[in-house]
Protein backbone atom coordinates (compact mmCIF):
# COMPACT_ATOMS: atom_id res chain seq x y z
CA UNK A 1 0.00 0.00 0.00
CA UNK A 2 1.44 3.46 -0.51
CA UNK A 3 2.27 5.75 2.19
CA UNK A 4 0.29 8.18 0.56
CA UNK A 5 -3.05 6.14 1.61
CA UNK A 6 -2.22 4.26 4.64
CA UNK A 7 -3.00 8.00 6.64
CA UNK A 8 -6.17 7.84 5.11
CA UNK A 9 -7.19 4.28 6.06
CA UNK A 10 -6.02 4.74 9.61
CA UNK A 11 -9.01 8.28 9.93
CA UNK A 12 -11.20 5.96 8.03
CA UNK A 13 -10.59 3.18 10.71
CA UNK A 14 -11.05 5.91 13.49
CA UNK A 15 -14.41 7.48 12.12
CA UNK A 16 -15.61 3.75 12.11
CA UNK A 17 -14.84 3.59 15.85
CA UNK A 18 -15.83 6.49 17.02
CA UNK A 19 -19.66 6.97 17.43
CA UNK A 20 -20.50 10.55 15.93
CA UNK A 21 -23.03 13.23 16.24
CA UNK A 22 -22.98 15.32 13.28
CA UNK A 23 -26.75 16.98 11.92
CA UNK A 24 -27.94 14.23 9.91
CA UNK A 25 -31.38 16.23 9.64
CA UNK A 26 -32.55 19.79 9.71
CA UNK A 27 -33.08 20.15 13.51
CA UNK A 28 -36.63 21.34 14.43
CA UNK A 29 -37.82 23.78 17.39
CA UNK A 30 -40.89 25.36 18.81
CA UNK A 31 -41.12 28.69 19.68
CA UNK A 32 -43.95 29.24 22.60
CA UNK A 33 -44.88 32.55 23.01
CA UNK A 34 -48.01 32.31 24.95
CA UNK A 35 -48.56 34.85 27.96
CA UNK A 36 -50.88 35.36 31.09
CA UNK A 37 -49.72 38.05 32.80
CA UNK A 38 -47.83 40.84 31.21
CA UNK A 39 -47.14 40.42 27.20
CA UNK A 40 -44.12 42.26 25.68
CA UNK A 41 -45.08 43.85 21.98
CA UNK A 42 -41.67 42.65 21.16
CA UNK A 43 -42.68 38.90 21.00
CA UNK A 44 -44.03 39.37 17.16
CA UNK A 45 -40.48 40.44 15.73
CA UNK A 46 -38.78 38.15 18.42
CA UNK A 47 -40.47 35.15 16.85
CA UNK A 48 -39.68 36.56 13.23
CA UNK A 49 -36.20 37.04 14.21
CA UNK A 50 -35.72 33.75 15.53
CA UNK A 51 -37.31 32.12 12.30
CA UNK A 52 -35.19 34.00 10.06
CA UNK A 53 -31.59 33.51 12.24
CA UNK A 54 -33.01 29.89 12.72
CA UNK A 55 -31.96 29.17 9.05
CA UNK A 56 -28.21 30.23 9.80
CA UNK A 57 -27.50 27.14 12.64
CA UNK A 58 -29.77 25.16 10.28
CA UNK A 59 -32.71 25.08 12.49
CA UNK A 60 -36.87 25.03 11.64
CA UNK A 61 -38.75 26.69 13.74
CA UNK A 62 -42.30 26.55 14.45
CA UNK A 63 -44.60 29.05 16.20
CA UNK A 64 -47.44 28.63 18.77
CA UNK A 65 -49.66 29.99 21.53
CA UNK A 66 -51.75 26.90 21.83
CA UNK A 67 -51.17 25.38 25.03
CA UNK A 68 -52.60 22.11 23.50
CA UNK A 69 -49.61 21.77 21.58
CA UNK A 70 -48.04 20.12 24.73
CA UNK A 71 -48.46 16.72 24.71
CA UNK A 72 -46.68 13.83 24.16
CA UNK A 73 -47.57 13.84 19.78
CA UNK A 74 -47.12 17.40 19.69
CA UNK A 75 -43.86 17.61 21.20
CA UNK A 76 -42.00 14.71 20.35
CA UNK A 77 -41.13 16.11 16.76
CA UNK A 78 -38.93 18.88 18.20
CA UNK A 79 -35.34 19.03 18.81
CA UNK A 80 -36.14 22.13 21.16
CA UNK A 81 -38.64 23.73 22.58
CA UNK A 82 -37.99 28.59 22.76
CA UNK A 83 -40.36 29.59 25.87
CA UNK A 84 -40.34 33.23 24.45
CA UNK A 85 -41.15 35.72 26.71
CA UNK A 86 -43.84 33.78 28.10
CA UNK A 87 -45.58 35.34 31.33
CA UNK A 88 -48.11 33.91 34.41
CA UNK A 89 -48.77 30.40 35.75
CA UNK A 90 -51.73 29.64 33.16
CA UNK A 91 -49.62 29.19 30.25
CA UNK A 92 -49.96 25.35 30.78
CA UNK A 93 -51.97 23.75 32.69
CA UNK A 94 -51.43 20.21 34.04
CA UNK A 95 -51.38 18.20 31.52
CA UNK A 96 -49.21 20.48 29.82
CA UNK A 97 -46.83 20.46 32.29
CA UNK A 98 -46.75 16.95 32.49
CA UNK A 99 -45.90 16.57 28.85
CA UNK A 100 -43.09 19.72 28.80
CA UNK A 101 -41.76 17.31 31.59
CA UNK A 102 -41.73 13.98 29.83
CA UNK A 103 -40.50 15.61 26.98
CA UNK A 104 -37.18 17.12 29.19
CA UNK A 105 -36.80 13.56 30.08
CA UNK A 106 -36.75 12.27 27.05
CA UNK A 107 -33.70 14.58 26.20
CA UNK A 108 -35.52 17.26 24.46
CA UNK A 109 -33.14 20.81 24.34
CA UNK A 110 -34.66 23.86 26.43
CA UNK A 111 -33.88 27.75 25.67
CA UNK A 112 -35.81 30.05 27.72
CA UNK A 113 -35.87 34.14 26.64
CA UNK A 114 -36.26 37.15 28.80
CA UNK A 115 -39.47 36.47 30.93
CA UNK A 116 -40.07 33.25 30.54
CA UNK A 117 -38.41 33.04 33.92
CA UNK A 118 -41.61 34.81 34.80
CA UNK A 119 -43.96 32.20 34.07
CA UNK A 120 -44.83 28.94 35.82
CA UNK A 121 -43.64 30.25 38.85
CA UNK A 122 -45.13 27.42 40.87
CA UNK A 123 -43.61 24.49 38.81
CA UNK A 124 -40.36 23.75 40.33
CA UNK A 125 -38.78 21.50 37.46
CA UNK A 126 -40.00 24.40 35.05
CA UNK A 127 -37.38 26.63 37.54
CA UNK A 128 -35.49 24.33 37.69
CA UNK A 129 -34.61 24.02 33.80
CA UNK A 130 -34.91 27.55 33.32
CA UNK A 131 -32.08 27.64 36.24
CA UNK A 132 -34.13 30.61 37.92
CA UNK A 133 -37.39 32.76 38.60
CA UNK A 134 -37.36 36.57 37.68
CA UNK A 135 -37.75 38.63 40.59
CA UNK A 136 -37.67 42.29 39.58
CA UNK A 137 -36.28 44.80 37.58
CA UNK A 138 -35.31 48.26 37.51
CA UNK A 139 -36.33 50.20 34.55
CA UNK A 140 -34.68 52.14 31.26
CA UNK A 141 -31.43 52.81 31.72
CA UNK A 142 -28.33 52.08 29.91
CA UNK A 143 -26.44 50.10 30.87
CA UNK A 144 -22.78 47.08 30.42
CA UNK A 145 -23.13 43.94 30.35
CA UNK A 146 -19.80 41.92 30.80
CA UNK A 147 -18.73 38.63 29.59
CA UNK A 148 -17.75 36.79 31.94
CA UNK A 149 -17.20 33.10 29.68
CA UNK A 150 -16.10 34.20 26.56
CA UNK A 151 -15.63 30.19 25.05
CA UNK A 152 -19.38 29.76 25.05
CA UNK A 153 -21.52 30.11 21.29
CA UNK A 154 -23.78 32.64 22.96
CA UNK A 155 -21.08 34.88 23.20
CA UNK A 156 -18.00 34.38 21.50
CA UNK A 157 -19.07 37.21 19.55
CA UNK A 158 -19.50 39.89 22.11
CA UNK A 159 -17.19 42.48 23.28
CA UNK A 160 -16.04 41.84 26.67
CA UNK A 161 -17.63 44.70 27.84
CA UNK A 162 -21.43 44.87 25.98
CA UNK A 163 -22.02 48.33 25.92
CA UNK A 164 -25.70 49.51 25.14
CA UNK A 165 -27.50 52.12 24.48
CA UNK A 166 -30.62 53.83 23.46
CA UNK A 167 -32.42 51.76 26.21
CA UNK A 168 -31.13 48.81 24.35
CA UNK A 169 -31.23 46.47 27.67
CA UNK A 170 -34.22 47.70 29.28
CA UNK A 171 -33.99 44.88 32.08
CA UNK A 172 -30.93 43.88 34.17
CA UNK A 173 -33.35 41.10 35.64
CA UNK A 174 -32.85 40.46 39.32
CA UNK A 175 -33.75 36.69 40.28
CA UNK A 176 -34.90 34.76 43.09
CA UNK A 177 -32.44 32.26 43.33
CA UNK A 178 -28.84 31.55 41.49
CA UNK A 179 -29.21 29.76 39.26
CA UNK A 180 -25.65 28.33 39.70
CA UNK A 181 -27.19 26.27 42.42
CA UNK A 182 -28.82 24.07 40.01
CA UNK A 183 -25.65 23.46 38.21
CA UNK A 184 -25.88 26.65 35.50
CA UNK A 185 -22.98 28.16 34.03
CA UNK A 186 -23.30 32.05 33.74
CA UNK A 187 -21.48 34.02 30.94
CA UNK A 188 -23.06 37.41 30.96
CA UNK A 189 -23.49 39.05 33.51
CA UNK A 190 -24.99 42.80 34.35
CA UNK A 191 -22.36 45.20 35.75
CA UNK A 192 -24.26 46.49 38.49
CA UNK A 193 -22.01 49.66 38.79
CA UNK A 194 -23.37 51.17 35.42
CA UNK A 195 -26.97 51.49 36.21
CA UNK A 196 -28.84 52.27 39.48
CA UNK A 197 -30.98 49.37 41.00
CA UNK A 198 -33.12 50.70 43.99
CA UNK A 199 -34.32 47.33 44.68
CA UNK A 200 -35.15 46.19 47.31
CA UNK A 201 -33.30 42.94 46.81
CA UNK A 202 -35.20 40.00 48.18
CA UNK A 203 -33.37 36.77 47.22
CA UNK A 204 -29.52 35.47 47.10
CA UNK A 205 -28.78 35.30 43.22
CA UNK A 206 -25.67 35.21 43.57
CA UNK A 207 -22.12 37.29 42.61
CA UNK A 208 -21.91 38.16 39.56
CA UNK A 209 -25.01 39.00 38.69
CA UNK A 210 -26.55 36.43 36.55
CA UNK A 211 -28.16 37.76 32.93
CA UNK A 212 -27.37 34.81 30.52
CA UNK A 213 -26.39 31.11 31.46
CA UNK A 214 -25.80 27.89 30.00
CA UNK A 215 -26.69 23.98 32.00
CA UNK A 216 -25.11 21.76 30.56
CA UNK A 217 -27.57 19.10 32.44
CA UNK A 218 -31.31 20.55 31.88
CA UNK A 219 -32.07 20.50 35.72
CA UNK A 220 -35.81 20.05 34.86
CA UNK A 221 -34.96 16.82 34.07
CA UNK A 222 -36.46 14.12 36.22
CA UNK A 223 -36.90 10.23 36.84
CA UNK A 224 -33.32 9.61 35.81
CA UNK A 225 -34.11 11.13 32.19
CA UNK A 226 -31.82 11.42 29.79
CA UNK A 227 -30.18 15.03 30.44
CA UNK A 228 -30.44 17.43 26.95
CA UNK A 229 -29.05 21.09 27.68
CA UNK A 230 -31.01 24.26 28.48
CA UNK A 231 -30.01 28.20 27.94
CA UNK A 232 -31.75 31.40 29.30
CA UNK A 233 -30.53 35.01 28.11
CA UNK A 234 -32.34 37.73 30.68
CA UNK A 235 -32.08 39.91 27.65
CA UNK A 236 -34.53 40.54 24.87
CA UNK A 237 -37.63 42.91 25.70
CA UNK A 238 -37.31 45.87 23.04
CA UNK A 239 -38.14 45.38 19.18
CA UNK A 240 -34.51 46.76 19.13
CA UNK A 241 -33.02 44.64 20.37
CA UNK A 242 -34.02 42.10 17.86
CA UNK A 243 -32.94 44.25 15.24
CA UNK A 244 -29.47 43.66 16.24
CA UNK A 245 -27.02 41.40 14.83
CA UNK A 246 -24.66 40.80 17.95
CA UNK A 247 -27.98 40.03 20.36
CA UNK A 248 -29.00 38.06 17.83
CA UNK A 249 -25.64 36.23 17.64
CA UNK A 250 -25.95 35.83 21.32
CA UNK A 251 -29.65 33.85 20.91
CA UNK A 252 -28.52 31.92 17.94
CA UNK A 253 -25.04 30.60 19.77
CA UNK A 254 -27.66 29.84 22.80
CA UNK A 255 -29.90 27.30 20.40
CA UNK A 256 -26.56 26.24 18.92
CA UNK A 257 -25.01 25.24 21.50
CA UNK A 258 -28.14 23.89 22.97
CA UNK A 259 -28.73 21.53 20.26
CA UNK A 260 -25.32 20.04 20.39
CA UNK A 261 -26.33 17.84 22.93
CA UNK A 262 -26.84 15.60 20.03
CA UNK A 263 -29.65 13.96 22.65
CA UNK A 264 -32.34 14.18 19.70
CA UNK A 265 -33.12 12.97 16.26
CA UNK A 266 -31.48 15.38 14.04
CA UNK A 267 -28.29 14.83 15.64
CA UNK A 268 -28.33 11.39 17.11
CA UNK A 269 -30.65 7.81 15.18
CA UNK A 270 -31.37 6.82 18.50
CA UNK A 271 -32.56 9.60 19.74
CA UNK A 272 -36.64 9.70 21.81
CA UNK A 273 -37.79 13.03 20.31
CA UNK A 274 -36.46 15.38 17.57
CA UNK A 275 -36.72 15.17 14.01
CA UNK A 276 -36.50 11.75 12.15
CA UNK A 277 -35.98 13.22 8.82
CA UNK A 278 -39.88 13.61 7.82
CA UNK A 279 -40.65 16.56 5.98
CA UNK A 280 -41.58 19.12 8.02
CA UNK A 281 -44.90 20.33 9.62
CA UNK A 282 -45.62 16.36 8.59
CA UNK A 283 -45.32 14.91 12.00
CA UNK A 284 -47.78 17.23 13.61
CA UNK A 285 -49.45 19.19 11.21
CA UNK A 286 -48.50 23.32 9.52
CA UNK A 287 -46.89 25.20 11.38
CA UNK A 288 -49.42 27.38 13.59
CA UNK A 289 -49.23 30.99 14.86
CA UNK A 290 -51.74 32.10 17.05
CA UNK A 291 -51.48 36.04 17.73
CA UNK A 292 -53.25 37.93 20.14
CA UNK A 293 -53.68 41.09 20.48
CA UNK A 294 -53.32 41.94 24.35
CA UNK A 295 -51.95 45.70 24.41
CA UNK A 296 -49.18 45.44 26.60
CA UNK A 297 -48.88 47.73 30.02
CA UNK A 298 -45.66 50.53 28.63
CA UNK A 299 -43.27 50.65 31.11
CA UNK A 300 -42.31 53.47 33.66
CA UNK A 301 -38.80 55.61 33.77
CA UNK A 302 -38.22 54.89 37.00
CA UNK A 303 -38.20 52.37 39.75
CA UNK A 304 -38.48 49.05 39.68
CA UNK A 305 -41.15 46.75 37.97
CA UNK A 306 -42.39 43.54 38.91
CA UNK A 307 -44.56 41.84 35.67
CA UNK A 308 -48.31 43.23 36.19
CA UNK A 309 -51.10 41.03 35.26
CA UNK A 310 -52.76 41.18 31.88
CA UNK A 311 -55.93 39.29 31.11
CA UNK A 312 -55.39 37.18 28.44
CA UNK A 313 -58.12 36.98 25.60
CA UNK A 314 -59.07 33.98 23.63
CA UNK A 315 -60.02 36.14 20.95
CA UNK A 316 -58.57 38.75 18.74
CA UNK A 317 -61.67 41.45 20.02
CA UNK A 318 -61.17 42.63 23.41
CA UNK A 319 -63.41 44.51 25.46
CA UNK A 320 -62.60 48.04 25.85
CA UNK A 321 -64.49 48.40 29.40
CA UNK A 322 -62.09 45.06 30.53
CA UNK A 323 -59.06 47.01 29.28
CA UNK A 324 -60.10 50.21 31.01
CA UNK A 325 -61.04 48.57 34.23
CA UNK A 326 -57.89 46.96 34.09
CA UNK A 327 -55.69 49.96 33.46
CA UNK A 328 -57.60 51.48 36.30
CA UNK A 329 -56.37 48.45 38.71
CA UNK A 330 -53.11 48.03 37.33
CA UNK A 331 -52.27 51.90 37.76
CA UNK A 332 -53.25 51.64 41.48
CA UNK A 333 -51.09 48.67 42.29
CA UNK A 334 -48.03 49.91 40.01
CA UNK A 335 -46.23 53.13 41.06
C1 LIG B 1 -22.16 16.67 19.53
O1 LIG B 1 -21.60 16.37 18.28
C2 LIG B 1 -20.66 17.31 17.81
C3 LIG B 1 -20.18 16.85 16.45
O2 LIG B 1 -21.24 16.82 15.58
C4 LIG B 1 -19.49 17.40 18.75
O3 LIG B 1 -18.62 18.42 18.33
C5 LIG B 1 -20.00 17.72 20.15
O4 LIG B 1 -18.93 17.69 21.06
C6 LIG B 1 -21.06 16.72 20.58
N1 LIG B 1 -21.58 17.10 21.86
C7 LIG B 1 -21.61 16.30 22.90
C8 LIG B 1 -22.23 16.84 24.16
O5 LIG B 1 -21.15 15.18 22.88
C1 LIG C 1 -42.81 46.36 18.31
O1 LIG C 1 -43.18 45.65 17.15
C2 LIG C 1 -44.54 45.22 17.18
C3 LIG C 1 -44.83 44.32 16.00
O2 LIG C 1 -43.87 44.32 15.04
C4 LIG C 1 -45.44 46.43 17.19
O3 LIG C 1 -46.79 46.03 17.22
C5 LIG C 1 -45.11 47.26 18.41
O4 LIG C 1 -45.89 48.43 18.43
C6 LIG C 1 -43.64 47.61 18.45
N1 LIG C 1 -43.36 48.29 19.71
C7 LIG C 1 -42.81 49.48 19.80
C8 LIG C 1 -42.62 50.04 21.18
O5 LIG C 1 -42.46 50.12 18.81
C1 LIG D 1 -49.06 29.61 43.23
O1 LIG D 1 -48.64 29.41 44.56
C2 LIG D 1 -49.08 30.42 45.45
C3 LIG D 1 -48.46 30.23 46.81
O2 LIG D 1 -47.77 29.04 46.91
C4 LIG D 1 -50.60 30.41 45.52
O3 LIG D 1 -51.03 31.44 46.35
C5 LIG D 1 -51.14 30.63 44.12
O4 LIG D 1 -52.53 30.51 44.13
C6 LIG D 1 -50.57 29.64 43.13
N1 LIG D 1 -51.01 30.04 41.80
C7 LIG D 1 -51.40 29.18 40.87
C8 LIG D 1 -51.88 29.77 39.58
O5 LIG D 1 -51.38 27.98 41.04
C1 LIG E 1 -28.20 55.95 26.59
O1 LIG E 1 -26.98 56.40 26.04
C2 LIG E 1 -27.14 57.14 24.85
C3 LIG E 1 -25.75 57.45 24.28
O2 LIG E 1 -24.85 57.74 25.30
C4 LIG E 1 -27.93 58.41 25.13
O3 LIG E 1 -28.13 59.12 23.93
C5 LIG E 1 -29.29 57.98 25.69
O4 LIG E 1 -30.04 59.12 26.03
C6 LIG E 1 -29.10 57.14 26.91
N1 LIG E 1 -30.40 56.65 27.36
C7 LIG E 1 -30.80 56.72 28.62
C8 LIG E 1 -32.18 56.22 28.90
O5 LIG E 1 -30.10 57.16 29.49
C1 LIG F 1 -18.69 48.69 35.18
O1 LIG F 1 -19.29 49.94 34.96
C2 LIG F 1 -18.54 51.00 35.51
C3 LIG F 1 -19.40 52.28 35.39
O2 LIG F 1 -19.85 52.44 34.08
C4 LIG F 1 -17.20 51.11 34.80
O3 LIG F 1 -16.43 52.15 35.35
C5 LIG F 1 -16.45 49.78 34.96
O4 LIG F 1 -15.27 49.80 34.19
C6 LIG F 1 -17.30 48.62 34.53
N1 LIG F 1 -16.62 47.38 34.90
C7 LIG F 1 -16.56 46.32 34.12
C8 LIG F 1 -15.81 45.15 34.66
O5 LIG F 1 -17.12 46.28 33.05
C1 LIG G 1 -28.41 9.30 21.83
O1 LIG G 1 -29.71 8.91 22.20
C2 LIG G 1 -29.74 7.84 23.13
C3 LIG G 1 -31.19 7.46 23.33
O2 LIG G 1 -31.95 8.56 23.68
C4 LIG G 1 -29.07 8.27 24.42
O3 LIG G 1 -29.08 7.21 25.34
C5 LIG G 1 -27.65 8.68 24.12
O4 LIG G 1 -27.04 9.15 25.30
C6 LIG G 1 -27.63 9.76 23.06
N1 LIG G 1 -26.27 10.11 22.71
C7 LIG G 1 -25.73 11.25 23.16
C8 LIG G 1 -24.35 11.55 22.68
O5 LIG G 1 -26.30 12.03 23.88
Amino acid sequence: MSLLLRPLLYYALFLSLVPTFSQSQTARGLIYSATADFRHDSIPTARDALIARGQSIDILFDVTEDPTRFTDAGLTPYDLLVFLMNTGEAVLDEAGKAALQRYLDLGGNFVAIHSASDCLRNTTFYGREVGAFFDYHPLIQNATVDVIDASHPSTNMLPAQWSVQDEFFLDRYNFKSDPRSVGAVVVLSANESSYLDPGPRRFDQGTPHPTAWYQERGAGVENGGILGRSFYTSLGHLNQTWQDDLFLGHVAGGIFWALQSNTTRAFNSSGQVGNPGTLPGTASGPATTISRSNPSSSPGTSGTSRHVCFPSTPSNSLDIGVVLKFLERTHARVH
